[in-house]
């Protein structure tokens, strides 16, 4: 069985992304959720609908003993499962001008964004080399590239994962295995919601936000056989925001 793992599957373009995935590719869906089961539940049903396999795996990513027991457990559930594909998606934002910011906001954005990648890309790393083929694809940030006053904790979250998805590319080459980010801008999720869209579509060229579905079908493409070639790339996806 060859899986595919999102993180944060359960709402927004995490959620886009398992319903894609599914509906293009023959992947068992892997969709991780932290809290909102019914949320990961309503997921797995259009995973369903769309005519292909999954399953919910409750963790919190940036929890490395919860990640490890989880993903041991079910690995140990599924001897001969292989994932070959990690989107690392879940992602939060605790946004505030930095001369006011708690340890806490800065620590929970960075800890969730790039311990969440470690501990979950870190767990599949020496099986994925081993079976000499895999596609991972990080969520970024148009504020990890161009830097967001309000959002220096998020910002330094993304770009981290800038950074790490160049690194990782290079070391796992070799074996079959690309690794990129998608860097979107304005995209319509809870995460957004309350932000005021008339007035920050005026940013963005095309003139309104994104779709959680159009972030999913690049990742798509990322994950399949014909972007074997495209790998340490960071691919903007903001409706023509310069970064
Ligand atoms: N929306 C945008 O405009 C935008 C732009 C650039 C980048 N991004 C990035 O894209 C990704 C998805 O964003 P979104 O807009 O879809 O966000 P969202 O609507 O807030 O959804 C976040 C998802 O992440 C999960 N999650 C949060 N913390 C988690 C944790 N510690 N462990 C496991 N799952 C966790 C949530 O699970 P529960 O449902 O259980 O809470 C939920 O499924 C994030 O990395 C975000 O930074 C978004």
């Amino acid at each position: 069985m060859k899986c595919a793992l999102v993180t944060g599957g359960s709402r927004g373009i995490g959620s886009a992304i398992c319903q894609k995935l599914a509906e293009d590719s023959d992947y068992h869906i892997l969709i991780n959720y932290q809290s909102n089961q019914s949320a990961a539940e309503a997921t797995l049903q259009k995973v369903i609908a769309a005519g292909n396999t999954g399953e919910i795996l409750q963790f919190n990513v940036g929890n490395s003993e919860e990640v490890t027991a989880a993903l041991t457990k079910w690995q140990d559930a599924n001897p001969n499962a292989i994932v070959e594909v990690i989107v690392n998606n879940a992602g939060i934002t605790k946004d505030g001008l930095f001369m006011w910011m708690s340890h806490d906001d800065w620590s929970q954005v960075i800890n969730t964004s790039v311990n969440g990648f470690f501990n979950v890309t870190n767990f599949f790393m020496q099986k994925m080399l081993r079976n000499k083929y895999g596609r991972i694809v990080n969520l970024a940030s148009v504020s990890g590239v161009k830097g967001t006053a309000g959002q220096a904790n998020y910002s330094a979250a993304k770009g981290a994962i800038v950074a790490v998805t160049k690194a990782l590319a290079q070391e796992v080459a070799k074996r079959n295995i690309t690794v990129n980010a998608v860097a979107p801008g304005f995209i319509k999720s809870d995460m957004t919601s309350d932000l005021d869209e008339a007035e920050l579509i005026k940013l963005v060229p095309v003139n309104r936000f994104g779709e959680a579905e159009e972030v999913a079908d690049l990742v798509s493409f990322l994950v399949s056989r014909k972007a074997s070639y495209i790998t340490g790339e960071i691919i903007n996806i903001n409706g023509g925001i310069y970064s």
